[in-house]
């Protein structure tokens, strides 16, 4: 990922997120200062109290970026009034495990004292004294170039106690996952930096009542907490002025698949996907067929909705989601079924098997998908496996990932029935093998 283009943009538009992540030695304390970190900090620790912290990202409208888009100011208010005695901990999510998602690594990586600024951000305003990073086990570069940057953050006075000697302590611990995509859903992180499976929890309670260890305890992406500088520094105004009305800010795109330059680009929300896939992805190398919008858990658009915009609403109108924000790319030459069923593997390993519907949806997508891909098929499958799809989705589980893993099968039933058909009729998939499987 490292050798990938970051930061190529369709121009015209303000950019906050990478402009330091191209500079040579941009993970060192001295350069960040150059690109001016950490002024959003001491401008909050100087002269704003965390409500008003609060009050800016809430007025700014910034969406949270770890794939349900929910409002972060508003999920900051959540936390209880300062009275309660129990500790409270902010949460960090760098579990990043979304099939087609690789911008938060790009940040840890490239700009990590970015993310400790808007993580520090974060934790002034809530009024948390600790917080937790839950990193993907797979990090170990963006982990050990984390690690540094906090201790020179703490060198420095950022971090640690008595902040800028304004009377505010803060600590940072990097908690490292062990490679399961569950984890990253919000409560099975908890669970996991208490020693225990990563498997979700029941809500209510929800984390800002009842997080980490019983405490109240805000969980926010590492993408979303990278926007907090900004904001505070500029203002609700000037952020607003950027994307749509109700998806607002600047996203990092990372398109991956069938393109000329794959990499991680920020982009205005609300810019279309052709503009992205023929600006800063560099064109489709053959014929676009298809593309998962957000993470292949945001399901499958055919190229026909290549016109869509990139943000919330406008994902939704066609029956698909932002999500992560990364899309990933299909030619004319990729079987559907051959990429859902490659999915449904994923899933199918990756869920925590405490819900039935989940546990059982996901083997027996698997074994339908496999069948229909391997030329065994029966018409009747279509019907079944969008029958499976209903069952898994709706909320009927502890956790959101039975809908996740429902949504690209039922998209590509929806969006691709004919190419289902065929499989069947022909028993075999009609596509070339694919060289890479
Ligand atoms: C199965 C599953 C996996 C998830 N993985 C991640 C992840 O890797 N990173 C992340 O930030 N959010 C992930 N989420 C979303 C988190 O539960 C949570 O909504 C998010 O961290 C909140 O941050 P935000 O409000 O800043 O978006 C996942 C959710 C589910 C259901």
């Amino acid at each position: 990922m490292s050798a990938a283009p970051v930061n190529a943009s369709l121009g015209g538009h303000p950019t906050y997120l990478l402009d330091r992540a191209a500079l040579p030695g941009s993970e060192r304390l001295a350069v960040a200062r150059e690109g001016g970190a950490y002024r959003a900090l001491e401008k909050a620790l100087r002269g704003m109290k965390p409500a008003e912290v609060t009050e800016v990202v809430k007025a700014s409208g910034l969406r949270g970026r770890g794939g349900a888009g929910f409002p972060t100011g508003l999920k900051w208010t959540f936390m209880p009034p300062p009275g309660d005695p129990r500790p409270r901990y902010f949460l960090l999510n760098a579990d990043e495990s979304e099939p087609g998602t690789f911008k938060d690594r790009v940040l840890l990586e490239r700009d990590p004292h970015l993310v400790i600024e808007g993580l520090a951000l974060a934790s002034y305003a809530i009024g948390a004294r600790t917080c937790y990073v839950y990193m993907r086990g797979e990090f170990r570069r963006p982990k050990r170039i984390f690690e540094a940057a906090i201790a020179e953050a703490r060198e420095a006075g950022f971090l640690g106690k008595n902040l800028l000697g304004r009377g505010f302590d803060l600590e940072v611990v990097v908690h490292r996952g062990a490679g399961a995509y569950i984890a990253g859903e919000e409560t099975g992180a908890m669970e996991s930096i208490e020693g225990k499976p990563a498997r979700p929890r029941p809500k209510p309670p929800f984390p800002a009542g009842f997080g980490l260890w019983g405490c109240p305890t805000t969980i926010n992406n590492v993408e979303t907490v990278a926007n907090v500088p900004a904001i505070v520094e500029r203002g609700s105004e000037w952020y607003r002025r950027i994307g749509t009305d109700k998806s607002p800010g600047n996203f990092l795109c990372g398109v991956s698949g069938r393109v000329n330059r794959p990499g991680v680009f920020e982009l205005p929300l609300g810019t279309r996907v052709r503009a992205i896939l023929e600006g800063p992805a560099g064109g489709v190398r053959g014929t676009l067929k298809a593309f998962y919008p957000g993470g292949s858990s945001t399901g499958i658009l055919p190229a026909a909705h290549a016109d869509v915009a990139m943000d919330h609403e406008a994902l939704r109108a066609v029956g698909a989601m932002l999500g992560t924000g990364g899309i990933t790319v299909l030619d004319d030459t990729a079987c559907v079924v051959r990429a859902s069923a490659v999915l449904a593997r994923f899933y199918e390993h990756e869920t925590c098997g405490q819900c039935s519907q989940c546990r059982l949806g996901c083997e027996w997508m698997r074994r339908l998908l496999d069948r229909i891909e391997g030329g065994a098929g029966r018409r009747e499958d279509l019907d079944l496996l969008l029958d499976l799809g209903a069952n898994m989705s709706g909320g009927k589980t502890i956790c959101a990932f039975a809908d996740g893993a429902a949504i690209p099968l039922v998209s590509a039933v929806r969006h691709f029935r004919e190419e289902f058909e065929a499989h069947v009729r022909e028993g075999r998939c009609p596509f070339p093998e694919d060289p890479g499987a």
